[in-house]
């Protein structure tokens, strides 16, 4: 049993928290992980309104353990200002019905006034923790609080930390440049520590941690729990076509590259036709999220068709360590189990060198 202040504060009975991956991270994923001891994640982004609600609802249908939903409220998705979204708009005007049929899962992050109605479902719907990305807005933090929702925030660098602990949250999770999807330019190992010495909260680590290893590793840089990603993309649980699983299992770290091809921020993902025909033209990269409708069709072939040389897939560095495709519950405990016996083994050989 590793218990931390961070267990202690979301209620949960081991230190793995599962990342709010926006399409994979849906409700079966979320149970089984809350259900496994750990805080299963929603990827709320990718849910427009009702059925965010929706989601949420079957997840507390089905569990009675703490979750998490997370929210990106970067001042771009949440203004209701027409010329901020005038380009936005023009580019999904010009596609066709089945274009947009293809881009359901970021519909919201093209929609004006959609990222306000998730917030406001999220509040009715009252999870027990909403994890923010891009932004800690104190408008938020305020209206959780009231509803007795903790708030944790995802940062990648020091700057992010200092500004997401002066908001008022209540937990951090540092991700290093390892981590799948959206993410910095510091690593995990230099980042973590970091952050755990410059803010007074809770710090879960993120970026490339797939096992038990990796988790006694984040606590000994002072992490209290881990924000895992890429690991939970192998597992039947996780929504995603059996190619891109599959890619996931066979996978290398040099398969994986930062890109602004897809969604205009930079996005570790792995590299194929698609990230390698911008390499060629950054500078015509459009900003977030007007990236996304530029991209198209290919943000959701990846996960939904399996379009392994086009489609958007998401994945971090520690792909190298992904081996199995395991069920959601199984990765939780095994990780922890794994922890507990390098925390025992470091300890006795410790004793030992010093006697
Ligand atoms: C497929 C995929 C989708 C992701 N989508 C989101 C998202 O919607 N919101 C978010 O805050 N982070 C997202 N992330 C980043 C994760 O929250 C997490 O920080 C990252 O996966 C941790 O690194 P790891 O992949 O090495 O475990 C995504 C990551 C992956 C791999």
């Amino acid at each position: 049993m590793i218990a931390t202040e961070l267990t202690r504060l979301l209620q949960i009975e081991h230190p793995v928290l599962s990342a709010g991956m926006a399409r994979v991270a849906q409700a079966d994923l979320v149970v089984a992980v809350s259900e496994a001891g750990g805080m299963g994640c929603l990827g709320g982004v990718s849910f427009m309104p009702d059925a965010l609600r929706a989601e949420i609802r079957d997840i507390r249908s089905r569990t009675s353990k703490p979750y998490a939903v997370n929210l990106l409220l970067p001042e771009s998705l949440t203004t209701e200002d027409e010329a901020t979204w005038a380009p936005v708009r023009e580019l999904w005007d010009a596609m066709s019905p089945a274009q947009r049929t293809k881009l359901a899962g970021v519909q919201a992050l093209l929609t004006p006034g959609a990222v306000t109605d998730q917030v406001q479902v999220v509040l009715d719907e009252a999870p027990p923790v909403v994890v923010l990305t891009f932004a800690t807005p104190s408008w938020f933090i305020d209206a959780a609080r009231s509803r007795g929702i903790l708030v944790g925030a995802m940062v990648g660098s020091i700057g992010g930390a200092q500004r997401a602990a002066a908001s008022g949250i209540d937990f951090l999770i540092a991700q290093g440049t390892e981590g799948g999807g959206h993410t910095g330019h510091v690593a995990t190992m230099a980042l973590t520590p970091a952050v755990v010495d410059t803010v007074d909260l809770p710090v879960a680590a993120a970026g490339g941690i797939t096992d038990g290893r990796g988790l006694a590793a984040a606590l000994a840089l002072g992490a209290q729990a881990v924000w895992v990603g890429s690991r939970f993309i192998a597992t039947p649980e996780a929504y995603g076509h059996d190619a891109f699983k599959a890619r996931v299992l066979a996978g290398h770290s040099r398969d994986t590259v930062l890109t602004k091809s897809y969604t205009g921020k930079p996005l570790r993902a792995f590299r194929n036709q698609w990230t390698t025909k911008w390499e060629g033209d950054p500078s015509s990269v459009r900003g977030f999220p007007g990236q996304y409708a530029v991209a198209g069709e290919r943000v959701e072939t990846g996960y939904q068709d399996g379009d392994l040389d086009w489609g958007m897939m998401p994945i971090g560095q520690g792909v190298e360590n992904i081996h199995e495709l395991t069920p959601a519950g199984d990765v939780v405990t095994s990780m922890v189990a794994e922890a507990e016996a390098i925390i025992g083994a470091l300890a006795r050989s410790t004793t030992t060198s010093v006697e």
